[in-house]
């Protein structure tokens, strides 16, 4: 059953707080009834306006449809401590930023803050969803494209603008979506807050094995996967540990990422912590061999010779696997190319696993690098779940999903 995370966190919250950034483009007009939309649907809503939005859209109107006080100027308000910018940051559980201008996006790309808005949105670690709203050239600029690509390389949401008619007497894509459209796109990112009070401990990325101090064996794990399962974590309430070796992406803020390089490493930080974690998903590629000696010197061409001795590293999560406490919830992947069913059958077996994530990393749309994968979940009641491609934090969610009803039959019994 699919969750609604948006019903699931007002049963267990109250109110979600959505921060509403509204910069100076025509579209800024329809902010009041995004504002309406939001209120209605039983968000706290929390404006910030550039100064150009205010000649397209009042305060006023903001602050009475919202209930709430709208910020605008950094200096404006005397009598509150001047850390309230973080503070707005802080209290969001989402945040969007509708019309995004190419000036703000251009200055968030560059982590420039010379405003309320742009000082509260780099501050923010919550999901951020931006809508571009600017005339079709602008947007097809390929400095503007280049800074969408940016932010959305470090997590931003972007809600594509519509094509038609534009304000300017242009007609092509530039065109704020309907509120409603942005209403959905905002309630889609937010988090139910069902893992608050679970200790996870999410293992990602790579590890490097030296051979010396310039070279080492490693996989094409770029650590997006496991990352997407400890934000999500966090985003849903759990208080989260990201164990990662050399990531490809960056670590959500909202975790404590502990940093490692090696098998060995990642194992003694894992084992360090298991005894205080209720949940453990092992989504790292963890180098099974490493060189049996590590040269402290770079090794000449003639020192190398035909081949490498290599040493078994420990399996980390079968060890976590055998020596588990009944309440504790050890979740494994697997990526696999060929008989991919038959190896996860094996290792959700011999690992004693709680669930095994599979994806046959030979398909399209699977696997290393992708935003994407396409997994099996096989459960130990034989039990297997099946998806088509799905955006990894979709991915992660369905994974949290089943952690948690596993949690709870594990207190349960
Ligand atoms: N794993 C681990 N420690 C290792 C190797 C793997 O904890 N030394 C974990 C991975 O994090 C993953 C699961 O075991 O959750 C399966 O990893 P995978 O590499 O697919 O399995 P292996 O047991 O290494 O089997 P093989 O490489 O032969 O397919």
């Amino acid at each position: 059953m699919e969750t609604d995370h948006f019903m699931n966190r007002q049963d267990s919250a109250g109110s979600p707080t959505v921060l509403l950034g509204i910069s100076g483009g025509i579209a800024a007009y329809k902010t009041p009834q995004l504002v309406r939309l939001l209120v209605q649907s039983g968000m706290d809503v929390q404006c910030v306006l550039t100064r150009s939005a205010t000649h397209f859209v009042t305060p006023l109107v903001l602050a009475t449809l919202s209930g709430n006080p709208v910020y605008e100027d950094m200096w404006a308000v005397r009598d509150r401590p001047s850390v309230e910018h973080i503070a707005v940051a802080d209290r969001a559980d989402v945040a969007v930023i509708a019309p995004a201008t190419a000036n703000v996006i251009g200055k968030l790309a560059a982590g420039i803050a010379d405003d309320l808005l742009t000082t509260v949105f780099t501050a923010v670690i919550c999901p951020v969803l931006l809508c571009p709203a600017m005339n079709v050239n602008m947007y097809r600029n390929p400095i503007v494209q280049a800074n969408l690509e940016k932010l959305r390389s470090v997590g931003f949401h972007v809600l594509d603008p519509d094509a038609g008619f534009l304000a300017c007497g242009w007609e092509g894509e530039g065109r704020m979506p309907d509120p409603e459209v942005i209403a959905e796109g905002v309630s889609h990112l937010l988090a139910p807050r069902d893992l608050v009070g679970e200790r996870i401990l999410v293992t990602a990325g790579p590890t490097e094995e030296p051979l010396d101090p310039v070279r080492f064996i490693t996989n094409r794990s770029s650590g997006k996967m496991g990352v997407a399962v400890a934000d999500r974590a966090a985003a849903r309430g759990a208080t989260v540990t990201l164990v990662a070796g050399p990531l490809k992406v960056v670590p959500p803020a909202r975790v404590r990422h502990v940093p490692v390089r090696t098998a060995r490493e990642m194992y003694d930080r894992v084992i360090e912590y298991f005894p205080d974690v209720d949940v453990v998903v092992k989504a790292a590629a963890v180098a099974d061999f490493r060189p049996a000696l590590e040269k402290t010197g770079k090794m000449k061409k003639d020192e190398v010779g035909s081949s490498i001795e290599l040493l078994k590293n420990p399996d980390i999560v079968k060890q976590l696997g055998e020596t588990k406490r009944k309440d504790q919830i050890v979740v494994g992947f697997a990526a696999e190319t060929h008989d991919a069913r038959a190896h996860g059958t094996a290792k959700l077996r011999e690992k004693h696993l709680d669930m095994l994530v599979l994806n046959d990393v030979s398909k399209p749309g699977a696997g290393f690098d992708y935003d994407t994968n396409i997994v099996t979940f096989l459960h130990r009641s034989g039990e297997e779940e099946d998806f088509g491609v799905l955006p990894k934090e979709r991915v992660a969610d369905l994974i949290l999903d089943r952690v948690l009803r596993l949690r709870k039959q594990a207190i349960d019994t």
